[in-house]
């Protein structure tokens, strides 16, 4: 695993700016973090996010950061995050190792998912949420992460989805999604989550395991009417007029 090789699984159709971060656990674990846009700017995920998160929902501990030159000029949070977790980073640095395993393959979806909430961290809300894609290849997986600057932190679904993108999951394999919390009569996806999930997987099945034991299933689309989509956002198909 290599910057220049995460950059290429980055979303970035709004920028064509790609960013692409290595985080190092304590126990010596590499986890991809990529910069993942969204149609509604302010819902894109940094590449900092995305790993630290995906660091964190595997239940390891960030120790260090491996950031392309430069890195610090485009994340304004960069400080926040080292001071948080007491990181070292090595700027442009070289990293021998392959990303760890993320695809779990044994047990039900029901079962995974009860078992997952033990991994969300959820200091601020106590309300642990667990997701589930299922790929042809077997399950990735995602819990909620909270942080003391709540607006860093993530929700299961986007975790999961996050994961799947920086381990260079094609969402064309991505079959449903599965989601459960613990407490609470109903479960649902946030907006914000709907809004991310109709990006990248527009028709697929999302099967809500409740907390009394019942489930609902739903098409993405159908979970959000009349989204926000525009072409003119897309930089690729933009005439640039502003010369
Ligand atoms: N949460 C999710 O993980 N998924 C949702 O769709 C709804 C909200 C989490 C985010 C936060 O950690 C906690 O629930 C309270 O908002």
């Amino acid at each position: 695993m290599n910057l220049e090789e995460l950059q290429s699984r980055c979303y970035t159709p709004y920028s064509n700016s790609p960013d692409a971060v290595i985080v190092q656990s304590e126990s010596g674990k590499f986890f991809p973090g990529i910069r993942i846009e969204n149609i509604s700017f302010p819902l894109s995920i940094t590449a900092l996010q995305c790993g630290m998160v995906i660091c964190l929902s595997e239940g390891e501990e960030p120790k260090k950061l491996f950031l392309p030159e430069g890195y610090e000029s485009t994340e304004k949070h960069l400080d926040y995050w080292t001071n948080e977790f007491s990181l070292e980073f090595v700027e442009n640095g070289q990293i021998d190792g392959e990303a760890s395993e993320i695809l779990k393959t044994s047990d039900s979806i029901n079962s995974s998912l009860q078992r997952l909430l033990d991994r969300s961290l959820t200091p601020y809300s106590q309300f642990p949420v667990s997701a589930l894609l299922v790929t042809s290849n077997g399950f990735v997986t995602g819990v909620n992460i909270e942080f003391s600057a709540w607006d860093l932190g993530l929700c299961a679904e986007r975790v999961a989805l996050a994961k799947a993108l920086a381990y260079g999951i094609d969402t064309a394999e991505i079959n449903a999604l599965h989601l459960h919390s613990r407490h609470g009569d109903f479960s649902s996806p946030c907006g914000a989550c709907r809004q991310v999930i109709v990006e990248h997987l527009p028709r697929i099945p999302v099967c809500i395991h409740h907390p009394d034991g019942t489930l609902s299933r739903h098409f993405s689309s159908d979970l959000l009417p009349y989204s926000f989509k525009s072409d003119f956002l897309k930089k690729n198909n933009r005439q640039d007029t502003s010369e």
